[in-house]
């Protein structure tokens, strides 16, 4: 007999079929119902989605949450075709070319909800140049129209959202990350590669109760960074670098170096995000002893589940 939640029973969790595990493990947590939608590319690498039918009455008798990324691209434009075809069923606008099934059904109201685990465009949270556009809220502005409010994990920098007018709950994934790091790797330290990662990181120290300190960073160019010289009481001790992302893996290679110049026993690199770019693994695999991160993304080093983080934000939402 499944747990009701938030006063509702059959409440569905819908996924494409590359979020079709977390969606799983997300409806365990939340007592739910999991749905994959079905999703494919025709040979001109346009997307295409369809709801399967009989899950029409679920879809349209209680809330809806869809997990979907805004990466890579056609992440972006899944994820928008998902939500108008979920809104279409929940519209009762079901009029099709082959006449099958009801054509029109009564509009169920709002309640559809999207959970996402990695959210491209991230980074460009800023003009940087004159002529730019600050992407990051562009992906939102467009969700946010066809949505009825959004989760999101471990986001570069929430404050670019601020002004956003519907409802959006940031979570985190470093709780998860923690309790693994110290499962496994059991660290004396832990570093945040950048400014911009202090907060997470020392979440997780804070968690383990582990000695903490951060580097500042320059960026040069998308492969090339730069830390400023800093003495670190690192001698003869684990060390876990975290952050939000791996992409190229140079700031966390970067760090390690660093660390190991400054007598580092071993170095490990943890983040919520494995993009991991251009060779990425096989570099970071002769500077750390070993990486972990979530399911946001798939990845061969994804071994912490994103499903608490943003069955956490879901519940903070939807009560
Ligand atoms: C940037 O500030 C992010 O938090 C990451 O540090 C960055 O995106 C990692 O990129 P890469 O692996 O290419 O150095």
């Amino acid at each position: 007999m499944k747990e009701a939640q938030f006063g509702f029973l059959y409440m569905p969790v819908l996924s494409g079929s590359s979020g079709r595990d977390l969606a799983i493990s997300l409806a365990g947590i939340l007592g739910m119902n999991s749905i994959v939608i079905e999703s494919r590319k025709f040979p001109d690498g346009e997307g295409y989605v369809r709801v399967p039918s009989e899950s029409f009455d679920e879809i349209r008798s209680e809330p809806v949450i869809l997990v979907s990324n805004t990466f890579p691209d056609s992440g972006i434009m899944r994820t928008i075709l998902m939500l108008e075809a979920i809104n279409d069923i929940r519209r009762g606008d079901l009029e099709n070319y082959k006449g099958e099934g009801e054509q029109r059904l009564e509009h169920v109201g709002p309640g559809v909800f999207l959970a996402i685990p990695y959210y491209g465009y991230a980074r460009q949270d800023k003009r940087f140049s004159p002529g730019e556009t600050i992407s990051a809220r562009v992906i939102s502005e467009i969700l946010g129209k066809i949505c009825d409010g959004m989760v999101i994990l471990d986001l570069h920098e929430p404050k670019v959202l601020d002004d956003c007018d519907f409802p959006v709950k940031f979570v985190s994934s470093m709780p998860e990350i923690a309790e693994r790091l110290k499962d496994e790797v059991d660290p004396d330290f832990i570093l945040s590669p950048d400014k911009g990662a202090i907060d997470r990181a020392s979440e997780v120290a804070s968690i383990g109760g582990w000695e903490f300190s951060y580097l500042e960073k320059t960026r040069i160019d998308a492969h090339t960074i730069e830390h400023q010289a800093k003495d670190l009481d690192v001698e003869d001790k684990v060390v876990a670098i975290v952050d939000d992302m791996i992409s190229t893996g140079g700031t966390i290679c970067r760090a390690s170096d660093a660390l190991r110049r400054q007598g580092a026993k071993s170095v490990y690199a943890a983040c919520t995000h494995g993009l991991f770019t251009g060779g990425a693994l096989s570099r970071l695999a002769s500077h750390v002893d070993g990486v972990y991160t979530t399911d946001s993304l798939r990845n061969p080093r994804s071994v912490v589940s994103s499903a608490p983080a943003l069955a956490r934000g879901l519940r903070e939402l939807m009560d």
